[in-house]
C-alpha cells in the first residue's frame, strides 16, 4: 500500500472551493467535499458517460451533481431527510418558466400571521420572532405547490432560514449568536431568483440521477452494478448531525420523516467488534462494525475492477488516536478489495480538554479497487 503527502489538495476535503459554484453552492453542508475533488476522481479513474457512480452518504450531492455535468448516471443514498432534499432539488431537471411564475407568486402572497407556540422554546430562541413567523408562514404557503418545484422553493426556504437565523454551527455544537439578520422576505425571495438563474449556468448532460432516503448498510441495488464509488462516510466521533441539522430538521421535516437513532452509523456500542483484538474506544468499535457492513455491501454493489475514492479522517479520543486510515483497508481488504493508495491531504492536532496534545490525525482520500 503507498501512502503520499498531498496536502495542497487538502482544501478538496472542504466544502469551501463549492461556496463560489452555482447550484453546488445551494446548501452549505459543512462536512461536504469539492466538486474539484469529484472530477479528479472521474479521471483517475478514467470513469465515462453511460457508466454509474454510486455515493452511498451523498451528504449534499456534490458527487452525484457532477456526475451530472460529465453525463455520468449516479445513485445517492442518505439518511438525513435534509441531505436528500438538498442532493434531489440540486440534480433535477426543472422547467424554467414554472420555476419562474412560482416565485412570483409567492412575492405577491399576502402575509398572515402565524402562532409561533407550536415551535418550541429550543428552537424559537435561534430566531427573531419576525422572521420565524415570516418562515411559518411560506412554509405553509409552499404546501400550495406541486413537486418539482415545491421542493425547490423549500430547499430555498430552509437555507434562508439558516441565514436569517442567530443559529451558529461550531463543529459538533449548535450555538446562539445574536446579529442583525436581514429581512426575511426580501432575503428568501432573492434566494430563489438567484437560484433559478443559477440553473442557467450549470451545464449539464442527459444522464440518470437517483437520489434516495437510505441506509449506506442495504443499498438495495442489483450485484455488480456500480463502475466507481466517490464518497465520504461520517468521520469517527465528529458530528451527530441529528443535532447539528436539528433545527432545520424540526422546522422542515417534522417528527415522522426522522430516521431511527439506529440508522446513523457507529451508533450501536453493542454490536460486534470489527477489530476483536484491538482496545479501541466503544465508539470506534460501534464505527468499524458499521464500516464492515458497509463495505461489504459496496464489494457487493461494485463490478469487478471498480474503484473507490472514500475520504475520511482519524478519530480523536482522550485515550489517542484512532487511525482509520490504517484499519479501513484492513476491513476493505478483508472483503475483497485491493488498496491501491493512500493520498493524506491534511494534518490535524488532536487534543483532550481543547488544549492537552494526544497527537496527530490524519484526513486521507483511500482508493480501493475491486
Ligand atoms: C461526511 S458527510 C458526506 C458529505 C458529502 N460527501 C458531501 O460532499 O456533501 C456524511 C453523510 O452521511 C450520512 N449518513 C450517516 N449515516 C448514514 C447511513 N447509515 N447511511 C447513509 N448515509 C448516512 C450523513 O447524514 C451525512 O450526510
Amino acid at each position: 500500500m503507498e501512502t503520499k503527502d498531498c496536502k495542497d489538495v487538502g482544501k478538496l476535503a472542504t466544502f469551501v472551493p463549492n461556496k463560489k459554484l452555482s447550484v453546488y453552492n445551494w446548501f452549505y453542508f459543512k462536512e461536504g467535499f469539492a466538486r474539484e475533488l469529484v472530477t479528479l476522481l472521474f479521471d483517475m479513474f478514467e470513469l465515462e458517460p453511460g457508466e454509474t457512480v454510486l455515493d452511498p452518504f451523498c451528504g449534499s450531492g456534490t458527487t452525484n451533481l457532477a456526475c451530472r455535468e460529465y453525463g455520468i448516471d449516479s445513485y445517492g443514498f442518505d439518511v438525513l431527510p435534509l441531505c436528500v432534499l438538498a442532493s434531489r432539488v440540486k440534480t433535477r431537471d426543472y422547467d424554467l418558466g414554472k420555476l419562474g411564475r412560482a416565485v412570483k407568486e409567492l412575492r405577491q402572497s399576502k402575509f398572515m400571521s402565524q402562532d409561533l407556540g407550536t415551535v418550541p422554546k429550543n428552537i424559537r430562541r435561534f430566531f427573531n420572532p419576525h422572521t420565524l413567523e415570516d418562515v411559518l408562514f411560506f412554509r405553509e404557503r409552499l404546501k400550495g405547490f406541486e413537486n418539482p418545484v415545491r421542493d425547490f422553493l423549500k430547499l430555498g426556504l430552509i437555507t434562508s432560514t439558516t441565514r436569517c437565523s442567530w443559529m451558529y454551527k461550531d463543529g459538533a455544537v449548535l450555538k446562539l449568536r445574536k446579529k442583525p439578520v436581514p429581512q426575511f422576505r426580501k432575503f428568501y425571495l432573492r434566494t430563489l431568483r438567484k437560484m433559478v438563474r443559477d440553473l442557467g449556468k450549470l451545464d449539464t448532460k442527459p444522464c440518470e440521477t437517483s437520489i434516495e432516503f437510505g441506509d449506506a448498510r442495504n443499498l438495495g441495488l442489483e450485484d455488480e452494478s456500480i463502475d466507481g464509488v466517490i464518497t465520504s462516510p461520517p468521520y469517527l466521533n465528529k458530528i451527530e448531525y441529528t443535532k447539528i441539522y436539528g433545527v432545520e430538521e424540526f422546522l422542515f421535516f417534522g417528527e415522522e420523516a426522522r430516521p431511527g437513532l439506529r440508522s446513523y452509523m457507529g451508533l450501536d456500542t453493542e454490536a460486534e467488534p470489527a477489530f476483536p483484538d484491538l482496545d479501541l474506544p466503544p465508539a470506534a468499535n460501534a464505527y468499524f462494525s458499521d464500516m464492515k457492513r458497509i463495505l461489504k455491501e459496496l464489494y457487493r454493489v461494485c463490478r469487478p475492477g471498480a474503484r473507490l475514492g472514500i475520504v475520511l479522517g482519524d478519530g480523536c479520543f482522550p485515550t489517542g488516536v484512532v487511525h482509520c486510515d490504517e484499519l479501513l483497508p484492513k476491513l476493505a481488504e478483508e472483503q475483497g478489495f485491493r488498496t491501491e493508495r493512500v493520498y493524506i491531504l491534511n494534518r490535524r492536532t488532536c487534543t483532550r480538554q481543547r488544549v492537552i496534545k494526544v497527537g496527530k490525525m490524519e484526513e486521507s482520500l483511500i482508493i480501493f479497487k475491486k
